[in-house]
């Protein structure tokens, strides 16, 4: 691994920051629901794994109890503090300038990887930080995802003369994008598929804007924020409240599993 220093650059994916406290009240469903893809990772005791977006380290734990040797690596600084308070070997980096070279058995990324709209850099990094023969086993947003709640969310600032594409900070690929770029970064890929999940929230709709969407509501003053906010759990009730009157996000996962070829040089 090249040196990873204090001095490692941090870099902040666009306007959002991550508060480890917000993160774990509204969105540690998002590790919850890490599940399947730790399945389809099948990590084995010993092997060297990345965890790429590894956020406070929630899944990045669960690899080390089973007797991984992870290694954490996220954009925020708060978060990966909060990881290492888990006692965790994490860093600071950029999902785009990954500091590795043919040194993981697998790396391993859980909703990150549509934060990271240079997506052929984040491969290309994978690829060079596995080992030959290693394993790239990823979810992320999709195409399709979360539609409605974007739909809501266009509706409310454009109503205030903001266009919500120019702030749009995802990434949201289909398979044959996303397979297409693994394969010309020297990957193959073994699986690759668009999951629907609609996926019940532990609190309102606007609680997971506060959390995720920064971006857009940096676009409007402080005091408005809370208006728009409303507009947005307005537009999308009829979609996204359930019957029992909770909350749910129309997430559509693309989960995949892609090998390095043996012989191949990082
Ligand atoms: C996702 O996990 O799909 C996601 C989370 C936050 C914002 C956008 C997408």
């Amino acid at each position: 691994m090249a040196a990873i220093t204090q001095k490692s650059k941090a870099l902040t994916r666009g306007t959002q920051h991550w508060d480890p406290d917000r993160y774990a009240r509204n969105a540690r469903f998002v590790s919850d629901l890490g599940a399947p893809v730790l399945d389809l990772l099948a990590p084995a005791a010993g092997e060297r794994v990345l965890d790429l977006g590894c956020g406070d380290g929630a899944l990045t734990e669960k690899l080390v109890q089973g007797g991984v040797r992870a290694v954490g690596v996220d954009a925020s600084p708060d978060q990966v503090e909060a990881a290492r308070r888990r006692g965790l070997d994490a860093h600071v980096m950029d999902a785009t300038r990954l500091a590795f070279a043919a040194e993981f058995d697998a790396v391993f990324s859980n909703a990150t990887l549509h934060w990271v709209k240079d997506a052929d850099a984040a491969i290309a990094g994978v690829f060079r930080a596995l080992k030959p023969g290693g394993r790239f086993v990823g979810e992320m947003g999709g195409k399709g995802n979360i539609v409605a709640i974007m739909a809501a969310l266009k509706e409310a600032l454009s109503r205030r003369g903001i266009d919500a594409a120019r702030l749009d900070p995802w990434y949201f690929p289909d398979e044959a994008e996303y397979g297409g770029k693994l394969e010309r970064a020297g990957f193959t890929v073994r699986a690759i598929a668009l999951i629907p999940r609609m996926t019940p929230l532990p609190g309102a709709l606007g609680a997971w804007v506060e959390t995720f969407c920064e971006s857009f509501l940096a676009a409007v003053a402080d005091d408005e924020r809370a208006a728009l906010i409303a507009d947005v759990e307005a537009a999308a009730r009829p979609v996204l409240r359930d019957p029992n009157g909770g909350w749910r996000a129309d997430y559509v996962r693309l989960r995949f599993s892609a090998l390095k070829p043996a012989g191949r040089e990082p």
